[in-house]
């Protein structure tokens, strides 16, 4: 059995943004499921599935990031392979074209996460293509962040729902293998070295081969408060469904801190579940035998 989820963000996204987030899922999709059919493996799948997300300036991740608070990107990103627990994640770092290669370059060595400076040093000497901050910025972020000024920075929950978001993956290979990933740019106009949950194991993702795989989107202060990944594959583990479990792991951070997420999970058996409380969330998931499947709300294909 092989399987493959994909999302491209929770929050509002704006009707006028619909197809492209829908289209974008596709594509990642079926760069990873490219991998998968050929026998490859789930990491390779999750990383070329969120590398291929990262190159659509219509999410929040890699190109087309949501700018901090002086007006420039700063990424984070991980992946983790549930075979090996190995894992490896990068945070703020800003002349990474493909966050998500670096962390996979991270996961193969002696450390699990690098920051900033320190990240960006180890990408010249691990081979990663760097590339110029300004080489990620594009207008419509730049407009974004010019009407946010003179405005207070971070304002909780609501500030920024009617944007877009985070991306990710969940893979899981022909010999049983699972993996997850998830890339991004963070919050609008956050401060200069705020790190969100998508590059910390158990918060942005999580991957067990003995449970499942998990990976997150939304608002980071509240995800890493119950550590959301982690507490859903925790419900894989106790037998329930994906469905079931992402479900009850976004009422969790609903009730307990408030909290907007949204979620996408594979269990080691192939089956996807997904689940968010914000109005939207763009994902696309395949498994063996069946086509494609891509939404932008959940009660769509529920
Ligand atoms: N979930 C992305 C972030 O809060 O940084």
């Amino acid at each position: 059995m092989t399987a493959l989820i994909v999302h491209g963000g929770a929050w509002d996204i704006p009707d006028n943004e619909v197809a492209a987030h829908k289209a974008g899922c596709l594509a990642a999709l079926a760069a990873g499921w490219a991998i998968l059919n050929a026998g490859g493996s789930a990491l390779d799948a999750v990383e070329a599935a969120v590398r291929s997300l990262e190159d659509d300036p219509t999410y929040d991740a890699g190109v087309g990031s949501f700018l901090n608070a002086i007006g420039e990107v700063e990424l984070d990103a991980a992946i983790m392979d549930g075979n090996t627990m190995l894992s490896g994640a990068v945070a703020a770092v800003q002349r990474v074209r493909h966050p998500i290669t670096l962390a996979r370059r991270v996961l193969e060595s002696d450390y699990i996460l690098l920051v900033g400076a320190g990240a960006e040093s180890f990408a010249q000497s691990a081979g990663v293509e760097l590339c110029s901050a300004d080489d990620l910025v594009i207008d419509r972020e730049r407009e974004r962040w010019k009407a946010q000024q003179g405005q207070p920075g971070f304002r909780g929950r609501d500030a920024f729902r009617a944007a877009h978001d985070t991306v990710g993956a969940v893979a899981l290979d022909a010999a049983g293998n699972l993996a997850a990933a998830t890339s991004t740019g963070g919050i609008p106009n956050k401060l200069p070295g705020r790190v969100g949950d998508s590059p910390l194991l158990g918060s942005g993702l999580y991957a067990d081969n003995e449970s499942g795989g998990c990976s997150t989107t939304g608002w980071g202060e509240s995800i890493m408060k119950v550590v959301l990944a982690k507490t859903v594959t925790d419900g894989l583990r106790q037998g329930a469904h994906p469905r079931e479990a992402a479900q009850s792991g976004i009422r969790y951070l609903a009730r307990r801190v408030d909290g907007l997420a949204g979620c996408i999970v594979l269990d080691r058996a192939g089956q996807v579940g997904w689940a968010h409380n914000t109005l939207r969330m763009a994902f696309a998931y395949q498994v063996d035998g069946q086509e494609p499947v891509v939404a932008i709300h959940q009660d769509e294909v529920a």
